[in-house]
């Protein structure tokens, strides 16, 4: 049984070919539809954090394929308090044929994976946004038509999406450069994994507490919020540490002229981001946010077909 929780548990070869099925898919979308290879299956999507992207992409995602998703709010079930995680897992395969988990602990999602006897899909943990790095090279690779060496800068917090995306940076050959506060540095397994797989591929990986450092030379400039979902009373001191690390157009000048900008979304204008920069002709954020819909097309019919 395979799941999609983290991307160290895919191969750079399994990942690259799930980005050509997101490229192929796409393109089928765009000229009248994907063959209904989901038909008759159903995606149970658990939240315990609030979504824009990530919900509307699966739902949408799976009923382009022909099959059906429900949406599990956070109030419903009560992930390990009203049941627990591995019974929660066990009834929910019983029922649907895939599930999609946006938890707080990267540990339920595991545990998910663990007792379910189908598919589990993660749709952010506090860890990992392993879709959101697919949706991320997808669009790098669209930009660029590669991503062999090609250079990543991120600027802000080392959080859960900074974590997949240095790990997808390296998997795809690309160089990774991170800029962040003292304190807010990427996590120690995800460092040790980034720096383990640039090193095998010949990358260049940097962590740096200079935002100028990290972009010189960019190909791609990349930031998310200072404040992730559960961190909201650590607002002040965060939003203190990190004002030096927004992304402006001064910033953005020591990037490469063709560099393009990217951000998962949702954005703090005027925090992490300008309205500048990201309204602006280099930014892609929303190509990027389209384009969690194709990725995660591809990790469903991998994974459901
Ligand atoms: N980027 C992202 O995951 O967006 P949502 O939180 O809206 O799903
Ligand atoms: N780092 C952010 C990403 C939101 C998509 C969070 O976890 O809230």
């Amino acid at each position: 049984m395979r799941h999609f929780l983290d991307l160290a548990d895919w191969t750079s070869t399994e990942l690259r070919d799930l980005i050509q099925l997101a490229v192929h898919l796409k393109r089928e979308w765009q000229s009248g539809g994907n063959r209904p290879v989901l038909q008759g299956k159903i995606l149970g999507m658990i939240f315990q954090k609030p979504s824009l992207r990530t919900r509307i992409s699966f739902e949408v995602g799976m009923k382009q394929l022909g099959g059906d998703a429900m949406m599990i709010g956070p109030t419903e079930i009560g992930l390990g308090q009203r049941e627990s995680v591995a019974d929660v897992a066990r009834v929910m395969s019983g029922y649907v044929q895939g599930i999609m988990a946006r938890v707080f602990a990267h540990a339920h999602v595991l545990e998910l994976a663990q007792y379910a006897s189908i598919p589990v899909i993660n749709g952010l943990s506090d860890a990992q946004h392993p879709c959101q790095a697919m949706a991320d090279i997808m669009t790098i690779y669209e930009n660029f038509g590669r991503t062999e060496g090609l250079r990543v800068a991120f600027v802000g917090d080392g959080n859960n999406v900074a974590a997949s995306l240095a790990v997808a940076t390296a998997q795809f050959g690309m160089h990774f450069s991170i800029a962040t506060p003292e304190g807010y540095e990427l996590p120690p397994a995800a460092r040790e994994l980034a720096a383990h797989l640039s090193g095998e591929n010949g990358l260049q990986l940097d962590m740096v507490t200079h935002p100028e450092q990290a972009i010189e030379g960019a190909d791609v400039i990349y930031t998310d919020t200072w404040v992730s979902m559960g961190q909201e009373t650590e607002s002040a001191a965060r939003e203190a540490a990190m004002l030096p690390y927004q992304v402006n157009a001064k910033l953005l000048r020591r990037a490469q002229k063709d560099a393009i900008v990217m951000h998962c979304l949702p954005a703090h204008r005027g925090h992490e981001i300008t309205d500048e920069v990201a309204d602006g002709p280099q930014s892609v954020i929303f190509a990027q946010a389209e384009n969690r819909l194709h990725a995660q097309k591809a990790i469903l019919v991998k994974l459901l077909a």
